[in-house]
């Protein structure tokens, strides 16, 4: 099997690619895309909120992290895998122009995309930065601060990736963080399917694992704000399992979008 980040990176260059090519308007006028047909179907309605941008919403997230996230104007916001941009410019509209706000995205076409949109919106304090999350390429107590929207479970390392997201936090800043996680083991048919990695499925871990790598990365006052159960479709599931393993996989098998918010 090729390198996990390789699988993610490839798979997530040619899904920017194939959303910069469409010509048509909306995401969801334009159908799902064999790649992106995982992961939309976790995403939220991002069109209500302050600051959002078209451009920048290719419906990748699984939450909404700034919902929870109390960023405050004047702050200093990072966003950890920030794709084209759709949580940079939420948070953009509440720091105001006072503000900072960084995007951290190891795929090159992501970070290409991003700087487009934000050329375009002409903010000149919001800055896409290329790096890998698990050794991010900003300042330690940089933050107030931290957001991301489904990336973590498509971290090999998340003990690192935490403990990262943990140093670039001032002291007092915190984190608001929608992600995948699981209860109960994966039937094997899923966890060996790339896609179902890069659809960020495969790579989550279960909630309590999740919570606890958290606490061991040295942070307090950690809540989940809000858990949605994820179902995926069985056209979909039936790629990888049985009839039989399916029935199990629905019985025995939760997948979910939590928002995990925490402190420094
Ligand atoms: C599911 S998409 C979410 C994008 C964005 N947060 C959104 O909601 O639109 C995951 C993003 O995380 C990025 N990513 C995955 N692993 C990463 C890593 N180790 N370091 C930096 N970015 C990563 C991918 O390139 C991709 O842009």
């Amino acid at each position: 099997m090729k390198d996990l980040k390789e699988i993610v990176k490839e798979k997530y260059g040619n899904i920017v690619k194939q959303k910069s090519e469409e010509s048509c308007c909306t995401p969801s006028c334009c159908g799902p895309s064999d790649d992106g047909s995982v992961i939309s179907i976790m995403a939220e309605d991002y069109t209500k909120l302050e600051g959002y941008n078209q451009d920048a919403d290719l419906n990748l997230g699984c939450g909404l992290p700034t919902e929870f996230a109390m960023i405050k104007p004047g702050q200093t916001v990072v966003d950890l895998g920030s794709g084209a941009g759709n949580d940079c410019f939420i948070a953009r509209a509440e720091t105001g122009a006072e503000g900072m706000v960084y995007g951290v995205d190891f795929t090159p076409g992501m970070i290409d995309k991003a700087r487009e949109n934000v050329k375009k919106l002409g903010f000149e304090n919001v800055k896409f930065v290329y790096g890998d999350i698990e050794e991010i390429p900003l300042d330690s107590d940089l933050a107030d601060v931290v957001v991301s929207n489904c990336v973590f479970n498509l971290v090999p390392d998340k003990v690192k990736a935490f403990r990262e997201t943990y140093r670039i936090l001032a002291p007092g800043g915190h984190f608001s963080i929608s992600d995948i996680v699981l209860e109960g083991d994966l039937p094997e048919g899923l966890q060996e399917a790339a896609e179902m990695y890069a659809g960020c499925v495969s790579g989550a871990i279960q909630k309590e694992d999740y919570i606890d790598i958290v606490r061991g990365a040295g942070f307090q006052n950690i809540k989940i704000q809000k858990q949605r159960p994820i179902t995926l479709p069985e056209d979909l599931l039936s790629k990888y399992l049985s009839k039989e393993e399916i029935g199990d996989f629905n019985v025995k098998q939760g997948i979910y979008s939590i928002t995990v918010y925490a402190e420094k």
